[in-house]
């Protein structure tokens, strides 16, 4: 299983001050250096964190694999196609969220996600599409010619009772497999951290995880390469 790092909020303290630092460049650096297989970004409309800059310079530098998150308007279709990241991942964007709220839904959203898996496709980039962990949306991600899902594991990683953590592990668990049983790649992320990411790491059919505010929240305090190799090694460990 490979870890993405997600640099967003490394972003979000340079935007704090409208200033030069810190660099989500640098920090991608950081992060790859200490083991991370890719660097997850997500331009958001508002541009309150990532910032087009970091999107073309960071094209320009990560070793791995440069995920996109972005939403399915037109405006980001544009910026994919013009810098063509190696891989795309769909998301829901809502105004003033403070962050991802749940998976797409591709059910009630099909059209714009077809076009916008259809566009990337054709410039050469990988698509994953963020969905709950729901085997019916996992059909629809094959359904529109996704090549990976996102299993958002959001609510597991909020759940507090024993019981329904079990309950919301077993749904990723389960979509998992079900996105390997459709030929398509699952991989997983939202809201993980260094102490409830055992689980989700021993999931097997899980062959990446997009990890970000956990990473960044202990890099603040032990610096990038500690704080990514430890979650790596929670990851190998499990
Ligand atoms: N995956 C997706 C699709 C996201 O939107 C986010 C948050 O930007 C993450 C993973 C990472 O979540 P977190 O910052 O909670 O690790």
């Amino acid at each position: 299983m490979r870890l993405s790092v997600n640099v967003d909020h490394v972003a979000t303290i340079r935007q704090a001050r409208m200033a030069g630092e810190p660099d989500p460049v640098w920090a991608a650096v950081e992060a790859e250096l200490a083991g991370a297989c890719g660097i997850t970004i997500h331009l958001r409309g508002d541009r309150r964190h990532i910032q087009d800059r970091d999107l073309k310079l960071l094209k320009e530098t990560v070793a791995g694999v440069l995920n996109l998150e972005m939403s399915t308007s037109d405006e980001m279709l544009d910026i994919a196609r013009d810098v063509r990241p190696q891989m795309c991942t769909l998301v829901p964007e809502g105004e003033g969220e403070l962050t991802t709220q749940g998976g797409l839904d591709i059910i009630s959203e099909e059209e714009s996600v077809r076009k916008a898996v259809s566009v990337l496709k054709k410039s050469g980039i990988m698509v994953s599409i963020f969905i709950d962990p729901d085997v019916v949306q996992v059909g629809r991600a094959k359904a529109v010619g996704a090549d990976i899902v996102e299993l958002h594991t959001g609510i597991y990683a909020e759940a507090t009772d024993p019981d329904e953590i079990e309950r919301e592990f077993q749904k990723v668990r389960v979509a998992a497999i079900a996105a390997q049983e459709m030929g398509l790649k699952a991989h997983g992320g939202h809201g993980l951290t260094y102490l409830n990411i055992g689980p989700i790491a021993a999931i097997q059919e899980i062959d990446e995880l997009s990890i970000g505010h956990s990473i960044v929240s202990r890099a603040v305090l032990v610096g990038m390469d500690g704080a990514v190799a430890e979650m790596i090694s929670l990851i190998e460990g499990a």
